[in-house]
């Protein structure tokens, strides 16, 4: 099949399809200037490996290295422009509205883009929280307007323990309601599209395999190989920036 011939028929299954769910990973935001898990840094970062700072381990020990370089993940992340992936996805819902977007990706770029029925199974990048969530899970910090907000990292108002991204680490669990709202779509869509995770990181890397057993067609978009790319009944080699607005192109 040529790449034209691939893109046309996954136009086809996602107009036919009767509910569709979109797990989404690092890449799908790649071509917006925030760099993937697996991609090397450069400058200060590069001499970090990310999967060895985002433990609550990491924080414990060095909890000023692992907030700065959450404010340095911040920094892309606040300066980030939705890109054509994201556009492309938003589309889908607008025309099939019980579409959902499950994402890894804890920046609010599908929120940008104008997607609405997004679960975040990793949390937000954007927001703050107690490490010891004294008030209750989560005990949500407004860092601004602390009076040490400049510092690495702040400290609790309630307890002065310290502030901490409002992201799910390795070791830690994930949102049980995301989790159970995520694993229901599996089992209720007829088509799942994958795109921009390497399918390295479960539980969430699980989810393709239940809706897969379910009898979804599956669909990846991604440049190179990943754990999920076996699961595939369809596959877009490619960036999902430039291959997914070709694809609503192609939805008359
Ligand atoms: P990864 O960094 O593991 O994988 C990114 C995937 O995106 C790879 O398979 C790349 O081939 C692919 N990719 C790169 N550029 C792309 C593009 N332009 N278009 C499409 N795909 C592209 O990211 P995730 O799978 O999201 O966890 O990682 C999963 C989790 O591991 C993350 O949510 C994070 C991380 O540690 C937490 O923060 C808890």
């Amino acid at each position: 099949m040529t790449t034209s011939e691939k893109i046309e028929k996954v136009a086809r299954l996602i107009a036919t399809a009767r509910q569709i769910a979109i797990l989404t990973g690092a890449g799908v935001s790649q071509e917006s200037g925030v760099p993937t898990f697996r991609d090397a840094l450069e400058g200060l970062w590069a001499q970090y490996d990310p999967q060895q700072l985002a433990t609550p381990q990491a924080f414990l020990q060095d909890p000023a290295l692992v907030w700065d370089w959450y404010q340095f993940r911040r920094g892309l992340v606040r300066d980030a422009k939705p890109n054509g992936g994201h556009l492309a996805l938003a589309q889908i819902e607008q025309r099939k509205p019980n579409t959902w977007i499950i994402t890894q990706n804890v920046d609010d770029l599908h929120e940008q883009a104008g997607s609405q029925n997004i679960i975040h199974l990793h949390g937000n990048i954007a927001q703050s929280k107690c490490f010891k969530d004294c008030q209750g899970m989560p005990t949500v910090i407004d860092v601004n307007a602390l009076p040490d907000a400049d510092a690495s990292p702040p400290k609790c108002p309630h307890c002065g323990a310290n502030v901490r991204p409002d992201i799910v680490w390795f070791g830690e669990p994930l949102p049980s309601d995301a989790m159970v709202s995520a694993f229901n779509l599996m089992y209720q869509s007829d088509l799942v599209i994958v795109v921009g995770t390497s399918g390295l990181v479960s539980p969430a890397s699980d989810l393709p395999y239940h809706a897969k057993r379910n009898g979804a067609t599956i669909i990846e978009v991604n440049p190179d190989q990943t754990a999920l790319s076996h699961l595939a009944d369809h596959k877009l080699e490619a960036p999902s920036g430039a291959v997914l607005p070709l694809v609503m192109e192609m939805w008359r």
